[in-house]
């Protein structure tokens, strides 16, 4: 599956909204879960690409913009609704910009972390496109 935005069903009443992803509506099974917060605006995370990860990058609260590079072309997508994810395959750099104040931005990951399926070079990933 390429770089794609994944709707996920949500239930929604008076009290409120609920979102539930089960192993059905994604591509992967999740082995990890991490989360970003307290992110200064004026910064950027990422800055890389995976030799095997997979993952699915929501906006649970706030705002922020990814950049993927599949190293033929860039997309830029902004995420801010907590009922969407961005679907990353491998072999994507990404980068993440823009947070807005209180951002959390949740990854469900396909591996457990291994640093050595990292490409923190970015003339090492477009060697490997
Ligand atoms: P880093 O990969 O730089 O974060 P970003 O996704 O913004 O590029 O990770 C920051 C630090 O956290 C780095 O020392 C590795 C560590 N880390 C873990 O220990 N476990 C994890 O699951 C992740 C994603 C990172």
């Amino acid at each position: 599956m390429s770089i794609k935005i994944i709707e996920i069903p949500k239930v929604h009443d008076v009290r409120g909204s609920l979102a539930v992803l089960e192993k059905d509506d994604l591509p992967f099974e999740v082995k990890r879960v991490y989360y970003l917060y307290d992110v200064p605006t004026d910064t950027y995370r990422g800055g890389h690409a995976h030799k095997d990860q997979e993952s699915l990058v929501i906006a649970l609260s706030g705002s922020f913009e990814i950049i993927c590079d599949d190293g033929k072309s860039k997309q830029r997508f902004m995420l801010n609704k907590p009922n969407q994810g961005l679907y990353i395959p491998t072999l994507v750099w990404r980068e993440i910009e823009n947070f807005s104040s209180g951002a959390v931005c949740l990854v469900l990951a396909s591996t457990e972390y291994d640093e050595s399926e990292y490409i923190r070079d970015y003339q090492v990933f477009k060697s490997l496109k």
